[in-house]
């Protein structure tokens, strides 16, 4: 897709990027670290990677690692970084939309997705996971990491503190604290919005469950009670490949096998939400609540 509302995507972004020296701490996500520590390292993509902290990491753990980002300052920071630790050859990164980024015939072991929430403006965020499992080699993993709920201390007024990361410090989380008042904190703020950790809590702000987020993955729709207000017109239909295009998310269990709308199988390594301590604004201490979606390929459909 391109167009304005795109256009608007990179722009609004850049300057979220520009107008701070950094946005995120460059730690790792602490889920993206569990999971990648059990695999073998291949070749991985992040997308929606931010400044690479999440790339670096994965490059000093033996990965050749690729990073998107709509953000061209966000990526000439991480770029530099690359190349101020020698990384050079095992992390790169491009700066482009992922509604319309082409992969070409690139395959990836490990394609991860971490927090990639952008509510203003909107990205076609469905359509965007779609692709993203689409670029992932049979026999290698999708890892979505997500919001599952604003943070505890949305509504506590202060503005600052951690988002999807954590103000401790250690890399259960991303995002640094910044206490100081001033240009800088409302800058913060901007920034912290796409996060839900703002100051306000936005109830209108769309949270995915982990059986969404399997659902845009593979292309098929959630089965649920039928809303009279949202009727679930999908339900119980099938797909251009003939298999039934919707999931429930009862059966969203490690174990599981699933098809997506190509007929690829792909194996449940994890469907739930993980919880973790975390410290918000003015010392806030609680606790966020994170969708985590681990899905593996298999090597056959
Ligand atoms: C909340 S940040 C998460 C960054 C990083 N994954 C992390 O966990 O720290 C969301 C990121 O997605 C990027 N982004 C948002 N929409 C995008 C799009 N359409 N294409 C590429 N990147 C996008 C933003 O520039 C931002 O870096």
């Amino acid at each position: 897709m391109t167009g304005p509302a795109q256009d608007d995507v990179a722009h609004v972004w850049e300057r979220r990027y520009a107008d701070r020296e950094h946005l995120w701490s460059g730690r790792v996500n602490g889920v993206l670290a569990d999971v990648a520590a059990g695999l073998v390292p291949g070749r991985a993509a992040d997308l929606g990677c931010g400044e690479g902290g999440d790339v670096i990491w994965l490059a000093e753990h033996g990965w050749r690692a690729l990073g998107v980002d709509v953000s061209p300052t966000a990526v000439e920071r991480a770029g530099a970084e690359t190349a101020r630790r020698g990384l050079n050859g095992r992390a790169r990164f491009i700066a482009a939309d992922l509604a319309t980024w082409d992969a070409g015939d690139a395959l990836f072991d490990l394609v991860t997705v971490s927090y990639l929430h952008s509510w203003d403006p909107p990205i076609p965020r469905t359509a965007i996971l779609r692709r993203a499992a689409a670029t992932v080699a049979p026999g290698g993993r999708l890892l979505v990491t997500s919001h599952a709920a604003p943070p505890p201390w949305a509504g506590h007024g202060s503005g600052h503190g951690a988002g999807h990361g954590d103000a401790t410090g250690h890399h259960a989380g991303r995002e640094e604290a910044h206490t100081e008042a001033g240009p800088e904190a409302a800058a913060h703020r901007t920034a912290q919005d796409e996060t839900g950790t703002h100051d306000h809590a936005h109830p209108e702000r769309h949270y995915p469950t982990p059986a969404e987020d399997v659902a845009a993955a593979l292309g098929l729709t959630v089965e649920g009670p039928v809303d009279p207000a949202e009727p679930n017109d999908a339900a119980g239909s099938s797909n251009a490949a003939g298999l039934t295009a919707t999931l429930d998310p009862a059966k969203l269990v490690p174990g599981a096998t699933m098809h997506d709308d190509t007929g690829a199988a792909w194996t449940v390594e994890e469907a739930a939400v993980r919880h973790r301590q975390a410290t918000g604004p003015n010392g806030i201490t609680g606790e966020l609540a994170d969708s985590v979606v681990l899905l593996r390929r298999e090597s056959r459909v």
